[in-house]
């Protein structure tokens, strides 16, 4: 049985991503040390202004992140098309996970393959219009599955709960067809939300305003991860 991405948990039941997003522009690693001990990996959302109607952050970000903090897992979520392009540029920052999008690339598996190639974890992202059947002939080459929980562009939007079908539907292809890619949700995940997420198979959570957006950024971290691990037996990952 192949467990590539679910080896990543450690065991945990999930693991938490602060979208920096969200975070202070000009003061984003002060913005990360503030939920110190609160979070396992740092999601960097990367926008072109052409996939998504929005800029955010370029591949220094990326450096100076890995620089500053070597030993953090940096989850970078490609939203820029075509998504093969930056493969290279990002690949050089070392982050440890590397996602794009399946709209935004005609070459999923060639370009999956390049980031393995690359030494570096590949994942795949479905927006919430996107079915789960475009990107079955390349999970088995995925680290990790990005499933959107808002049209991307954007921190703060509402949740799409009918993304919530796909996930289950991820969890039975993994299950059918031995595979080990965690389920990642991303967009409008918080406190309300974080416990329905895990108990229905997702094994990363996203989180941006919900965490960056509070007063207290470690205590909205935490009450998200209490919800989370409060969830019942999750019907999905294998615990
Ligand atoms: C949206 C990004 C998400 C976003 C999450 O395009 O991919 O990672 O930053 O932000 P919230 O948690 O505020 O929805
Ligand atoms: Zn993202």
């Amino acid at each position: 049985m192949s467990s590539r991405g679910l080896g990543l948990k450690n065991e945990k039941r999930f693991l938490l991503a602060p979208s920096i997003l969200s975070a202070d522009p000009l003061a984003i690693d002060d913005s990360i040390d503030r939920i110190r001990g609160e979070f396992d990996w740092i999601h960097v959302d990367v926008m072109d202004g052409h996939f998504v109607p929005n800029l955010s952050f370029g591949p220094s970000v990326a450096r100076a992140l890995r620089a500053r903090r070597p030993d953090a897992f940096i989850d970078v979520h490609i939203m820029v098309e075509p998504a093969e392009g930056f493969i290279d540029m990002f690949a050089a920052a070392r982050p440890d996970l590397i996602t794009l999008h399946a709209e935004a690339t005609s070459h999923a598996n060639m370009a999956l393959s390049r980031i393995r190639s690359l030494g570096i974890r590949p994942g795949i992202s479905i927006n919430p219009g996107t079915p789960v059947c475009l990107i079955e002939p390349v999970l088995p080459l995925a680290d990790l599955v990005l499933v959107m929980g808002v049209n991307p562009g954007f921190g703060g939007q509402k949740f799409i709960p009918e993304v919530l079908l796909k996930v289950r539907d991820l969890v039975r292809f993994r299950a059918v067809h031995d595979l080990g890619f965690l389920i990642e949700m991303d967009g409008g995940v918080g406190v309300e939300n974080a416990g329905d997420l895990v108990s229905s198979g997702c094994d990363v959570l996203v989180a941006g305003s919900a965490i960056f957006g509070d007063d207290d950024p470690a205590e909205a971290a935490k009450r998200i991860r209490k919800k989370a691990e409060a969830c019942g037996p999750s019907n999905g990952s294998r615990a």
